[in-house]
């Protein structure tokens, strides 16, 4: 008789979530192997467990983005070989997301391009959580699911303080964000206006709503270089806030000296989701909620 339970392997980039989805779908985590050539050119293998199955992908997309897709799509291509029934790619950071549109001539749609070589590595569906551009389904042709951590980390800041409490956008695609939130926790929203000069250069032009003595809980969907949190906090403060912020946000890649840049400010709490690995620095404190049980009922779902 063919095993019907899905067959969970793993990339190089997240193989603490990708056993905890394991743990979650009460599956062991199957062994593939990625290896690097000397040339730096990446060897994949996958088991034979993945033959008649459904075979369950876990690979973030975060950087290094291009090395992490690359696995992905070879994996992808190793486990058709295999025989394997259907193929998903869960990726639960989705990278390139945000190259949506051309700002100027002459640059590339990044996140078009993304979903083509995925999709053309034979993956029938990709799974994602909160991805940048909310219309990566009509972009991609393989199909497409968009998970929400929302009600997660909603869960997590149910002891945030909303009486004396201000929610903020920290810049306007976080708008929607921030009211949702605002809405379920009982507090009023605030928006920052930003301007990005450079891309680790984000500057915060206009503050809109009262912030004056109240507590932020800055929320966004994803925490790159920090940058944006920090722009945004430097508008609270001068605008009277108390200097008591909690953050969250579903992603939280911490690129460079974002953590380092964190430990600067005011900031209490940083709540994000497991969507990423974790270099697990200490200071300031942040939170890591876990995607698995959410990750889990999306593949039982399709069962
Ligand atoms: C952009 O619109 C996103 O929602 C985030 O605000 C942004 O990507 C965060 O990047 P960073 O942390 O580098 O400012």
């Amino acid at each position: 008789m063919s095993e019907r339970r899905p067959c969970v392997l793993s990339g190089s980039c997240h193989p603490e979530l990708a056993r905890s989805l394991a743990g979650a779908l009460g599956v062991p985590l199957e062994p593939a192997e990625v290896q690097r050539f000397a040339d730096g050119e990446i060897d994949v293998c996958v088991p034979n467990a993945v033959r008649g199955r459904h075979a369950v992908i876990v690979q973030p997309t975060s950087p290094p983005g291009e090395r992490h897709l690359l696995e992905l799509c070879l994996l992808a291509d190793a486990c058709r070989r295999s025989g394997a029934d259907r193929i998903t790619a869960l990726i639960p950071y989705f990278g390139y997301a945000r190259h949506d549109r051309r700002t100027h001539a002459g640059q590339a749609v990044g996140v078009r391009v993304v979903t083509d070589l995925i999709a053309a590595a034979h993956v029938d569906r990709i799974v994602s959580v909160d991805v940048h551009c909310t219309a990566i389904e009509a972009v991609s042709t393989a199909r497409f699911d968009q998970l929400s951590a929302v009600p997660l980390l909603l869960q997590a800041l149910r002891d945030w303080p909303a009486a004396e409490g201000v929610v903020v956008a920290p810049d306007l695609g976080a708008a929607k964000l921030a009211k949702n939130i605002g809405r379920a926790l009982g507090a009023p929203v605030a928006l920052v206006h930003k301007s990005r000069r450079a891309a680790d250069q984000v500057e915060a032009l206009d503050l809109l709503g009262e912030v004056h003595g109240r507590v932020p809980l800055i929320v966004d969907d994803m925490i790159s270089t920090g940058g944006t949190i920090d722009a945004a906090v430097a508008a609270l403060l001068a605008a009277g806030c108390v200097p008591r912020i909690t953050v969250a946000a579903t992603h939280g890649v911490f690129a460079g000296l974002a953590l380092e840049r964190f430990a600067r400010l005011p900031i209490a709490r940083i709540v994000v989701t497991d969507s990423v690995p974790f270099a697990g620095r200490q200071a300031p404190p942040v939170e890591r909620l876990s995607l698995a049980p959410l990750l889990a009922e999306a593949i039982n779902s399709a069962e």
